[in-house]
């Protein structure tokens, strides 16, 4: 389950959506917040800067020093908050260890959080209300929905409870929606016995951040597997599924190119949804 061609549908999507915002005069635009001078960031920055302009969408940029205080990344979030040029935003994460992500993320207007992590779009996504869905999640949702595997009634264990996706990949699968509705088992450091958990799943998402954690006789014969969790050494990546799983599953992401591409698509979409409401919502589309 490569997560290219759903990102080219996402994509595909949002071009003439764009077109219609842009044409009514409003230029969407995605604004970046990067503190310091990590190259895997800088990295991840540019990459988003060169998507955005090529979807057609402007983004502006502020990049505030390694030794930036509390205060000074609040200003860039509140600035960005009320310029009227910026209907999303992200701060790149992780931010140097001295300051609070969590603290200055809570200072963002929830309708510009791109990444759906603000503390009241979580509570949106509790309780089924719209508003901008965490993007590994929601990529997740969308890669299964594209390769046509069954969540409805399925059994989904998912190995974490982080927030970035365990916690609301939890929620956002068990909303009584077509593409949801699963019954969602979590795993985590608590659960001694995992394994016997993954083993019973229809549809298995690891995402823990521990290499090589899934074992082929983690992994029910058939069943889908999502790897999502990874970890860094240096460039290397190294996945939570190990590659032998690819031999039990039924379906699985490639090793490089799964959820990335679609975290990346649910990005832009939840930018354009943003752009839209603030354009005066279904008129402009
Ligand atoms: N592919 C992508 O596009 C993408 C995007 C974002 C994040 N990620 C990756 O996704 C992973 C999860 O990120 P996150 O922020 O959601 O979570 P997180 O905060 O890193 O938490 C990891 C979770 O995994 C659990 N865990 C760790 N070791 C375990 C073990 N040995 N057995 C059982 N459970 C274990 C932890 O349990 P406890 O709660 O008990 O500690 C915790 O709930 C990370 O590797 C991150 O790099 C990937």
């Amino acid at each position: 389950m490569p997560g290219a061609p759903v990102a080219e549908a996402v994509f595909a999507d949002l071009a003439p959506r764009i077109e219609r915002l842009r044409a009514a005069g409003h230029e969407p635009g995605l604004g970046t917040i990067l503190v310091g001078d990590d190259a895997a960031s800088a990295g991840y920055i540019r990459m988003k800067q060169a998507k955005a302009a090529e979807l057609g969408l402007t983004s502006p940029h502020v990049h505030l020093p390694e030794d930036a205080t509390q205060g000074e990344l609040v200003a860039a979030i509140e600035a960005f908050n009320d310029d009227p040029a910026v209907d999303a935003m992200l701060v790149q994460h992780p931010t140097p260890k001295e300051l609070d992500y969590e603290a200055a993320l809570a200072r963002m207007d929830p309708d510009k959080d791109v990444d759906g992590a603000h503390p009241v779009n979580m509570g949106r996504l509790a309780l089924g209300l719209p508003g901008p869905v965490p993007c590994t999640p929601a990529g997740i949702e969308a890669l299964l929905a594209h390769y046509g595997v069954p969540v409805a009634g399925s059994h989904v264990v998912i190995v974490g409870r982080g927030f970035t996706i365990g916690r609301p990949l939890s929620l956002l699968l068990s909303q009584k929606r077509p593409t949801a509705n699963a019954a969602v088992t979590v795993v985590h450091t608590g659960v001694q016995d995992w394994p016997d958990h993954t083993r019973r799943a229809d549809i298995l998402v690891a995402a823990a951040g521990v290499p090589g954690m899934i074992r082929p006789g983690h992994v029910r014969p058939g069943a889908v597997v999502v790897g999502a969790g990874v970890r860094y050494e240096g460039r290397r990546l190294l996945p939570d599924v190990d590659e032998a799983c690819e031999e039990v599953a039924g379906w699985i992401t490639p090793r490089v190119g799964g959820v990335g591409p679609t975290t990346i698509a649910m990005l832009f979409r939840n930018a354009v949804e943003a752009a839209e409401r603030r354009a005066g919502g279904t008129a402009a589309r």
